[in-house]
């Protein structure tokens, strides 16, 4: 399998930013011990984080034109705004495993739309840097048929 986790922005300022809603890991701690799980589960994974709208979208459009077998993402606040984002995972076959380090029904009012969770194949959110874990594992249940 082969699978894009998708950082989106503010995402490399883990560990510095918001410490009560995000914890104290790092973005660089978090992609080391995903991709540790995923060798583990013999998942070649490739990770991105970007600020950028658009460079997150074209992500997003190569990892369908390479025919990927899913994307974790987490958009962060563009979750919120980007119907670009959107209409991008809507043009691709992949699924896309939509996560949040935060559980984002409980903060603001603000956080619990989303954008992408119509055209995702599902959400997690609240289990802090695990639900980058849990996405993968996801995409393998759904791989394996389950
Ligand atoms: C987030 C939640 C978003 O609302 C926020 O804008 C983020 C991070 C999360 O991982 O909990 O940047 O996606």
């Amino acid at each position: 399998m082969r699978v894009l986790c998708l950082n989106g922005p503010n995402l490399n300022r883990l560990g510095k930013r918001e410490r009560d809603a995000y914890g104290t890991f790092t973005l660089a701690e978090l992609e080391t011990e995903l991709a540790q799980f995923a060798a583990e589960q013999k998942i070649e994974l490739t990770c991105r984080q970007s600020n950028h709208e658009g460079e997150l979208i074209d992500w997003i459009h190569q990892a369908g034109d390479d025919g990927l077998d899913g994307i974790v993402l987490n958009a962060g606040a563009y979750t919120h705004t980007s119907v670009a984002i959107r209409d991008a995972i809507a043009a691709v076959p992949v699924p896309v495993v939509e996560v949040h380090i935060s559980n984002v029904y409980k903060r603001e009012e603000f956080r619990r739309h989303s954008y992408i969770a119509p055209v995702a194949a599902g959400q997690i959110t609240g289990f802090g840097k695990d639900v980058y874990k849990l996405g993968l594992h996801a995409l393998l249940l759904r791989n394996q048929g389950g």
